[in-house]
């Protein structure tokens, strides 16, 4: 039986990831390692919980005797790394914590997969390691040669990490590969990004946050799509590779929040200008060309219907993001957006 461990799969993009190996790989045996910070949630993994061939760890990447124990008894084949702090206002507030998760569990796991052998270490990592591009240049896309140049303490400690995993392959071999993708939604994001943040506070008929113009562009990719990539990436792609993750969905800011209030059929007075993100990158867009050529991947889900169905996801669960939105999540945005 093939192990997979996955780390930060009680969050965003790593449940969506566990769902789908489950659907995908019935007989594999699926290990999530996750720390459970504000942004994991057990209710996430609440339908899989039970089933035999999953197993839930709490325990942190950043303690390096729990994960070296954790793999002598797991032994897993694929290993892929989605554990991470991730909100870059997070970060500027307090990138402490950015580094030690961010970089220093990247190189537990690694140490470990070297200790114990494994098929593919897989680095879940973003566009955001390219910094950003200019708004009136329409035809730049990140490539994965494209340099690192990180603009937030959030994309200087991912692009640390991806740093130390081209190092490790290089110098011990680790089977490794990275991938960096574009801005995701879909269900079960913490309502502290975007989309989701722009959901529940129209549906609250709370103001909507918007930084700085609005102008701001980010590509976005519906969360299943990413998952599908990864999981070419990490059979299929080569070792040693770096792979860019998108869909050529570059989106203003402004835009997709007047697109969520149309939705809910909301008013655009609801939208509030804010002060700016310190450091907010203008723009990002992935040129995807090399996945698509190697592996042959493309996106599948168009914007228009990604975002309903992740509206229509929110309005269905209510209890998941109502829960979330009371307790840490009210002091920190207290703290964010009160005096902006
Ligand atoms: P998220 O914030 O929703 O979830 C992160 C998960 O990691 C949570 O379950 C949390 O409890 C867990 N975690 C945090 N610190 C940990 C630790 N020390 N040990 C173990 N678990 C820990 O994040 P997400 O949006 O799902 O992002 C997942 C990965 O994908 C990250 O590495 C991120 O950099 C990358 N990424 C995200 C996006 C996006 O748009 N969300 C795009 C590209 C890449
Ligand atoms: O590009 C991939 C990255 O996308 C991931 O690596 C990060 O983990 C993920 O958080 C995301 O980063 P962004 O900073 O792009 O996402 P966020 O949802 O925080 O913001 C998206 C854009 O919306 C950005 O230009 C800032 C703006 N924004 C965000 C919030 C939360 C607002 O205007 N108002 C807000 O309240």
């Amino acid at each position: 039986m093939t192990t997979y461990l996955v780390t930060g799969g009680a969050g965003f993009i790593g449940s969506n990831f566990i769902f789908h190996l489950l659907e995908r790989y019935p007989q594999a045996r699926i290990v999530c390692l996750d720390a459970l910070t504000y942004a994991g949630n057990l209710s996430t993994l609440a339908g899989v919980m039970e089933r035999e061939n999953f197993r839930f760890v709490r325990g942190s990447v950043t303690d390096r005797e729990a994960v070296f124990a954790l793999f002598q008894e797991e032994r897993p084949e694929y290993v892929v790394n989605f554990a991470a702090e991730t909100h870059v206002d997070r970060a500027i507030e307090s990138p402490g914590v950015f580094l030690e998760t961010n970089i220093l569990g990247t190189q537990n796991l690694m140490d470990a997969c070297r200790q114990y052998g494994v098929e593919r270490f897989h680095q879940v990592s973003t566009d955001e390691v390219y910094g950003d591009l200019p708004l009136d240049r329409p035809e730049l896309l990140f490539t994965e040669e494209t340099p690192l140049c990180a603009s937030s303490p959030y994309s200087a400690s991912k692009a640390a990490a991806d740093l130390l995993v081209q190092a490790y392959v290089r110098t011990y071999g680790l089977p490794a590969s990275i991938s960096r993708c574009s801005n995701n939604y879909g269900p079960y994001q913490f309502p502290e990004k975007l989309i989701p943040l722009m959901i529940a506070n129209a549906l609250a008929d709370r103001p909507l946050p918007v930084y700085g113009t609005g102008e701001n562009v980010r590509d976005w990719l519906y969360v299943a799509d990413h998952c599908k990539a990864i999981d070419l990436i990490l059979h299929r792609g080569r070792a040693g590779q770096v792979y860019n993750i998108g869909g050529h969905n570059e989106m203003r800011n402004i835009d997709i929040v007047r697109r969520i209030l149309a939705c809910l059929h909301k008013s655009e007075t609801l939208i509030t200008f804010v002060k700016d993100r310190a450091g907010h990158d203008l723009r990002y867009a992935i040129d995807p060309a090399k996945i698509h050529r190697e592996l042959g991947w493309l996106p599948e889900t168009r914007f228009a219907e990604g975002l309903e169905k992740t509206i229509d996801w929110y309005l269905a669960h209510r209890d998941w993001w109502e829960q979330i939105v009371s307790g840490e999540y009210r002091a920190y945005y207290q703290r964010m957006y009160g005096g902006r």
